[in-house]
């Protein structure tokens, strides 16, 4: 929540939507005064206003939009182990929006993710990053979306349950020195 000089606030909550790479915002002023807003990117991004004090933005992340999965879903590994996982991760191009070393990108960074706790948008206690977590993350990333980053964002990867394992594996040798 932001807080207005003149007294009044600012509240934004994050929409649920449908479009595929985009995400959109409720902003509402709750107080006195109007509300406006130019976005600085109006290509990418929409402005829809409810009323004086509401706006609904939807934002559409062009940089995925050019982001295209070339898979080539014949997989050599059909064992379940590490190396298997990180063939998989290389071929999947996870590496576009994951980095393992806890550098920034699109989506949160895998370094040192099994068993910390993950802020959840939309709950209140920590979500322990454990193996069910990580898996649902992979196969259903939009049950529990990472707070600061979109929904909608992480394709749906409809991955066999061993590819699901390796990764697992894999993802968890990104360790914290
Ligand atoms: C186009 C970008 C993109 C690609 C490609 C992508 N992800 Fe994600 N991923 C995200 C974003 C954004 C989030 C955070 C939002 C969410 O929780 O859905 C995320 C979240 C996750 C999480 C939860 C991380 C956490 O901090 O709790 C895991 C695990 C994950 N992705 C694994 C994968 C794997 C494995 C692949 C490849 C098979 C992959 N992702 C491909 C964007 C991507």
């Amino acid at each position: 929540m932001y807080k207005t000089g003149a007294g009044s606030e600012i509240q934004t909550t994050i929409l649920p939507t449908s479009k595929p790479n985009s995400f959109q915002q409720r902003i509402q002023l709750i107080g006195t005064g109007k509300l406006d807003y130019s976005p600085t990117n109006p290509e990418t991004t929409e402005v829809k206003k409810v009323s004086d004090k509401e706006l609904v933005v939807t934002i559409s992340q062009d940089s995925i939009k050019q982001y295209e999965l070339k898979i080539d879903k014949a997989l050599a590994a059909k064992d379940v182990s590490a190396a298997s996982g990180e063939v998989i991760f290389n071929k999947m191009a996870c590496a576009t929006c994951h980095s393992a070393d806890g550098a920034k990108s699109h989506g949160p960074t895998l370094l040192g993710l099994a068993g910390s706790h993950r802020p959840i948008i939309g709950m209140k206690e920590k979500q322990l990053a454990d193996d069910a977590y990580i898996r649902e993350s992979i196969l259903a990333p939009n049950k529990k979306v990472v707070e600061g980053f979109p929904p909608n964002y992480m394709p749906v990867f409809n991955l066999p349950e061993n590819e699901v394992d390796s990764l697992l594996l894999y993802i968890k040798t990104f360790k914290n020195k």
